[in-house]
């Protein structure tokens, strides 16, 4: 515990953490699919003599350039912010192992960033074929923010057993492209890159229904049917990509979204698969949605009201996506190297032997009620509260004092048996350190 905790009050660092990276997410991958979109479907104007197809998409560029130019710097910005405070210990090792790799992100962002801003002021100032190629460098560089941060996220969940083995030793350096390129690499790209071309369409429906019906209700009859193709990738060849991505997570992990399977008809799901099932609810109901509100004879009175309906379960289905993904890393932040509370697996066994508060500088003179509060902040915090998300006086309400003991005596243990192995990480300290924790979980239910 060598930083000093960030404690969020009702939510918890986590769930801060969890809401600025979902709403990253849903505008970054429509930063990548809408880049692809913007140049085909001036492509296609272009192909066919479409003036005011154009005059759309010129005002749709607009829109994609405050909101992923805006929106989604700041909220890029933020995740930063919230990992940096939320999870210092895993935020470091980040930073330190994969700072090429941040690096060559930030080149491209550059160029992403510049490109657009060029695609948008440049319309009907430069020739028709100049703009489509700013449009595709555009397209180019913000896949390539995929490509690279792609490597990263993945690298969390699999960092492969080479690197877990060399970590911390100069060895890893030479393991940087086995780490990138780890087995959920390109199932997660393939997967990314899909919904990166669904999310193109559910955004550009709000461009398209906020057209005029009563003066452009063909226009908006032929731009809702051409834009809504783009879900149809995603529709058809996602279940196989997720299918190969679940194959390349470890078996340990996988087990919990199968057991949540198994025992889902005695209505025990695991949150993992509770998630699941709600992405793919809210997948066929994007679609579905989207092809009734669009289709011949609905498209003139396509709302924005409607556009935003489908957004907002497309945003249902990334969230809970998301989720799940975070729920198979659980209880590490870096697979097999880091648990989510920053403590080290290769670290575990000295701090059962010399103390976790020893490298605490917090703890330096603390009182022994302080000494139990500092444990439960630097090793539970990171996915508890007190009271509100996940919140430990209640889980623990129904404990005495020799319950929670026993509570502690299994986490502490991490027996291979143990229920709580699949999502809490061992708690580590010494007997000392552990009965200072116990007084003060005690202590929130007098
Ligand atoms: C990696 C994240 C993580 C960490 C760290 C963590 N937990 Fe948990 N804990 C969970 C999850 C997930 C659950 C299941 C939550 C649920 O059922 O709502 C859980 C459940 C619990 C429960 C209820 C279990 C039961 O059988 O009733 C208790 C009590 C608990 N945690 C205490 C702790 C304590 C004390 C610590 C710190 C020593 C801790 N947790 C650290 C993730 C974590």
């Amino acid at each position: 515990m060598n930083y000093p905790v960030w404690d969020v009050p009702i939510l918890g660092s986590s769930l801060v953490i969890a809401i600025v990276a979902i709403m990253h997410v849903f505008i970054s991958h429509f930063a990548v699919g809408g880049g692809f979109f913007l140049p085909l479907m001036e492509r296609a104007a272009l192909r066919r003599g479409r003036r005011d197809w154009l005059a759309v998409l010129r005002s749709h560029s607009k829109f994609f350039l405050v909101v992923t130019g805006v929106f989604g710097t700041v909220t890029g910005v933020g995740i930063w912010f919230a990992i940096g405070l939320g999870s210092s210990p895993a935020t470091s090792t980040l930073i330190h192992y994969w700072v090429f790799g941040w690096g060559m992100e930030w080149c491209v962002f550059v160029v992403e960033l510049a490109t657009i801003a060029a695609y948008y002021y440049l319309w009907d100032r430069v020739s028709d074929a100049t703009h489509v190629k700013l449009g595709w460098l555009y397209a180019v560089s913000s896949w390539l923010t995929l490509l690279i941060i792609n490597g990263i996220l993945t690298f969390m969940l699999t960092p492969t057993d080479a690197w877990v083995e060399a970590a911390g030793k100069p060895e890893a350096t030479f393991l940087f492209w086995h780490a990138f390129f780890n087995p959920t690499y390109f199932p997660s790209l393939v997967i990314r890159t899909l919904i990166c071309g669904s999310m193109a369409a559910v955004w550009a429906f709000v461009t398209v229904a906020r057209l005029d019906s009563a003066q452009h209700g063909d226009l908006k009859r032929e731009l809702a049917a051409w834009t809504r193709q783009w879900l149809l990738p995603a529709f058809i060849l996602l279940p196989l990509a997720v299918v190969w991505y679940v194959l390349e997570v470890p078996g340990a992990q996988r087990e919990i979204l199968f057991r949540g399977v198994a025992t889902a008809a005695q209505g025990q799901f695991t949150v993992a698969t509770r998630m699941v099932m709600i992405t793919m609810l809210a997948s066929m109901a994007t679609v579905v949605t989207a092809f009734l509100f669009t289709d011949r004879r609905n498209a003139p009175d396509f709302s924005l009201h409607g556009a935003l309906a489908v957004a907002l379960l497309a945003f249902i289905a990334f969230g809970t996506s998301e989720a799940a993904r975070e729920m198979l890393r659980k209880p590490y932040v870096i697979g097999g190297y880091m648990y989510s509370n920053g403590v080290r697996v290769s670290d575990v066994e000295q701090y059962n032997q010399r103390g976790y508060l020893t490298s605490s500088f917090l703890a330096a003179g603390a009182s022994p009620a302080e000494r139990g509060e500092l444990m439960f902040q630097g090793q539970c915090l990171s996915c508890h509260t007190l009271d509100g998300y996940r919140p430990v006086r209640r889980l623990l309400a129904a404990r005495n004092r020799e319950a929670i003991d026993n509570l502690l005596k299994v986490l502490h243990e991490h027996k291979p048996d143990s229920p709580y192995r699949a999502y809490m990480p061992p708690l580590v300290g010494t007997d000392e350190e552990i009965a200072a924790l116990r007084d003060y979980l005690v202590g929130l239910n007098p």
